[in-house]
């Protein structure tokens, strides 16, 4: 699928063809995360994008927060954007290569942008990067797309009988703290290894 390799993401950035961006940081994952972990926890934001959610958590003191991104053009708008973030926490490459080890783990709309025959691998890979008391938490679209994606949708039950494989899992549907363009088509799901 052409989705599949960086030069697309790339194009789509440098085209400012990127409708997904809200342009700011999604408060209800803010809120999410101030509620529940320390300022030290290591954090990972995969398919991050300009990453406005990664920026405004460095901001709060989350000094340990770190981006994915396979387009190189995302991150030099993200730092161009929030230069105070530092270059080193832009983890650039393919979010399936990537190595580490992550109490938590943030997911929105990098999901939906993945076909779904990858989605188990995604939840592979994130048991595979997430600590062993880990959480993986983040927003769903809980909704079709009449177009071919991305972004693909689907439902909660889907997202928890697919996490249930490897996770114990919660979802909440519909979500309350969505973005207004979004309110009503999204759910929270949230991950923990043991
Ligand atoms: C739909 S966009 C969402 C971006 C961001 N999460 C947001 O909400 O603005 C999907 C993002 O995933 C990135 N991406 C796609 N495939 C990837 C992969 N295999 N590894 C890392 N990033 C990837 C794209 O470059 C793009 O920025």
């Amino acid at each position: 699928m052409e989705t599949e390799s960086n030069n697309y993401w790339d194009e789509r950035y440098l085209e400012e063809n990127i409708p997904w961006d809200i342009g700011y940081a999604n408060s209800g994952i803010i809120k999410y995360v101030q509620r529940q972990f320390p300022l030290t926890t290591r954090i990972l934001i995969p398919g991050a994008g300009v990453g406005h959610e990664a920026a405004k958590l460095y901001a709060l003191g989350y000094e340990n927060v770190f981006v994915n991104e396979w387009s190189q053009s995302a991150k030099e708008r993200m730092l161009a954007v929030y230069p105070g973030f530092p270059a080193e926490n832009i983890l650039i490459g393919d979010f399936f290569a990537l190595r580490g080890c992550y109490p938590l783990i943030i997911e929105q709309t990098f999901f939906c942008a993945l076909p779904p025959a990858r989605r188990m691998d995604y939840v592979k890979k994130v048991k595979e990067l997430l600590a062993h008391d880990g959480v993986f938490a983040g927003v769903f679209f809980d909704r079709t797309f009449a177009d071919e994606g991305p972004p693909f949708g689907g439902d909660a039950a889907e997202y928890r009988a697919l996490f249930s494989r490897e996770f114990k899992v919660s979802v909440t549907s519909p979500w309350k703290d969505s973005i207004a363009p979004r309110a009503g088509t999204e759910c929270w799901l949230e991950a923990r290894v043991s």
